[in-house]
């Protein structure tokens, strides 16, 4: 199966290697980030049939102008929203989301939904979404863009993966028999721009973790030490292996099989509440 391939946050870190992956597979491979320089790097290292979109995905106007890019191409077989980033302090998106729930959730939520008209014409086709073991860590209040109880960069990042993880299971059980697979990848880790720039200071944990800071900081280093084409064969698994034609709604590990949801991520009571958010911060309709 080839075709057209987007890879969101394609031009670094555990992106450029998926992108590669699927570029070595014999798909056209669109990569998406905001830095034209890095574009056009990636392009040089991905061969003449790939192309450079800019967007800053923490823009909702800028999902959607990408979105009508994507869609003048026509069809699309494979979709990967893996650009994602954690912050250590608290920052407002343009549209006033606060910045880390707009990009790891809001705006993959919205492409993915702007784009399924071509994904159903790409049919069989795959949506991958790029998870991570923080899940664990964020609340599962999903009333609001942000949750009580202050800003602390890794729960903020772990709630705001979390509310993805609900809805790509919940979208691959709503696309079941559509020919559009959904797939969750969870990289483990990798030594990437977003993991060296992070985990600073203790103060991207709760106060009650605090104390256990060099703990958290030494499995945070164990976990993240492997390299980003290690950490991307989860995604070119989900979206390529043809021993998962026909399935949807998987997570899959670090080594591409499949894994246990962690609790809460297939909870109805949760896909609803992250549905009716995501609808009413990103509308489909009337922009
Ligand atoms: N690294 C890990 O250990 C780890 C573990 C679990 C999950 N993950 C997940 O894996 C995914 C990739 O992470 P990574 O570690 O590879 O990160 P990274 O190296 O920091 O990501 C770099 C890519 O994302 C793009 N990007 C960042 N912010 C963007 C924005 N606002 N708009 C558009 N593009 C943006 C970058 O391009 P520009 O800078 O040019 O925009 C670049 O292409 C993320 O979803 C992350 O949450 C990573």
């Amino acid at each position: 199966m080839t075709g057209r391939a987007v890879v969101t946050g394609g031009t670094g870190g555990i992106g450029l290697e998926t992108a590669a992956g699927l570029a070595a597979a014999g798909y056209e491979v669109t990569v998406v980030g905001r830095d034209p320089a890095r574009g056009e790097r990636a392009l040089d290292r991905l061969g003449p049939a790939a192309r450079f979109l800019a967007a800053d995905l923490v823009s909702l106007a800028s999902v959607r102008a990408l979105a009508g890019e994507v869609a003048a191409g026509g069809p699309v077989r494979v979709l990967v929203t893996n650009a994602g980033a954690m912050f250590d302090d608290r920052r407002l998106g343009p549209d006033g989301v606060e910045a880390t729930f707009a990009l790891n959730h809001l705006s993959p939520y919205l492409l993915t939904q702007l784009l399924l008209p071509r994904l159903r014409e790409g049919a069989p086709a795959r949506v991958v979404t790029v998870t991570s073991g923080s899940v664990r860590l964020g609340s599962r209040r999903f009333d609001a863009a942000e949750a009580p109880g202050g800003y602390h960069g890794l729960h903020v990042y772990g709630r705001a993966k979390l509310a993805h993880l609900v809805h790509t299971l919940d979208l691959a059980q709503r696309l079941r028999g559509t020919g559009v697979s959904v797939f969750a990848a969870d990289p483990g880790g990798a030594v990437t721009d977003m993991t060296s720039g992070t985990m600073r200071s203790s103060r991207v944990v709760a106060p009650w973790l605090r104390p256990f800071w060099p703990l958290v900081l030494r499995a945070f280093q164990r976990t993240t030490g492997g390299t980003a084409a290690e950490a991307a064969r989860s995604s070119i698994i989900a979206a390529t292996d043809p021993a998962l034609d026909g399935r949807t709604g998987l997570t899959l590990g670090r080594d591409g099989t499949p894994i246990s949801p962690p609790r809460g991520a297939t909870s109805p009571k949760l896909a609803r509440a992250v549905r009716l958010l995501s609808e009413q911060l990103a509308p489909l309709e009337g922009h």
